[in-house]
């Protein structure tokens, strides 16, 4: 089934996307959170790191997997997905940091090390709850359109569109790694519940795509029609194109 909440902008996505890791919390304090990266969950990140604050809520018991991470990028690189998880919710949160897991960039195997981790995400019994934004090309981790979709975790060349879209953090495009190492849909899939968060008008076309459009490896973000439980929190100008043809959402 797939639940659709309409939001007016970005921080209401952001609140109600918090509520929902929140609630998946409290229903089972060590839980496996599935978390992403990108710049969509900063907002929700922050929210969380507020109510931790406030004593509202506690990620001691938590454990968390990742989607991906850059091959090459340091953990300490300040473009590394490691990073950004320490920056935007880790050093925030009461987590403990041994029981958060990035897929490792540095691995001088990176075949070697896909398959470990998807051995540590089956190990952990997969998430309870995987939160996924997406990316303009219907990307979900760093899993690119293709001609066929990928089950384990694996090493990718990013798309150049992928790679001019993250550019924007890095110093100029060039110094984008063009390749990553990413969860592939098995992991997603295998996640009890997923929430996809949106925002902009940017994102209007992959959305649609992604819940109206056929089931394709074109757009992998399209797989998720079939699990059986999605929550898809999205701002009004990203379900902009869904509301148009008439899909029904919650506000
Ligand atoms: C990145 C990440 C994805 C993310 C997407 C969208 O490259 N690998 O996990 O969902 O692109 O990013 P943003 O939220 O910045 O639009």
């Amino acid at each position: 089934m797939i639940r659709i909440y309409q939001t007016a902008d970005y921080e209401a996505m952001s609140r109600r996307a918090a509520h929902i890791i929140a609630a998946e919390v409290y229903r089972n304090p060590a839980c496996v959170l599935g978390l992403a990266t990108g710049s969509t969950p900063v907002g929700a990140y922050k929210c969380l790191s507020e109510m931790v604050a406030k004593g509202d809520l506690s990620f001691k018991e938590v454990k968390s997997v990742n989607l991906d991470e850059y091959k090459g990028l340091a953990p300490t690189h300040d473009q590394s997905y490691r990073y950004f998880m320490e920056d935007n919710l880790f050093n925030h949160v009461d987590i403990d940091l041994a029981n958060t897991n990035v897929p490792n960039g540095l691995a001088e195997d990176a075949e070697a090390e896909c398959k470990r981790y998807d051995e540590l995400v089956a190990s952990l019994g997969y998430a309870d709850l995987q939160l996924l934004g997406l990316g303009h090309n219907g990307h979900i981790g760093f899993n690119e359109p293709d001609d066929h979709f990928t089950k384990e975790t694996h090493v990718v060349s990013l798309a150049q569109s992928t790679i001019d879209a993250n550019a924007r953090f890095f110093a100029s495009a060039d110094e984008v790694p063009r390749q990553a190492l990413t969860m592939g849909v098995g992991c997603i899939m295998a996640a009890r519940r997923v929430l996809l968060i949106a925002s902009g008008e940017g994102k209007a076309d992959a959305l649609y795509a992604a819940f109206c459009g056929p089931i394709t490896p074109e757009c992998p973000a399209s797989i998720l029609q079939l699990h059986n439980d999605v929550v898809v929190v999205a701002d009004k100008a990203a379900l902009s194109k869904l509301t148009a043809a008439g899909v029904a959402v919650c506000e």
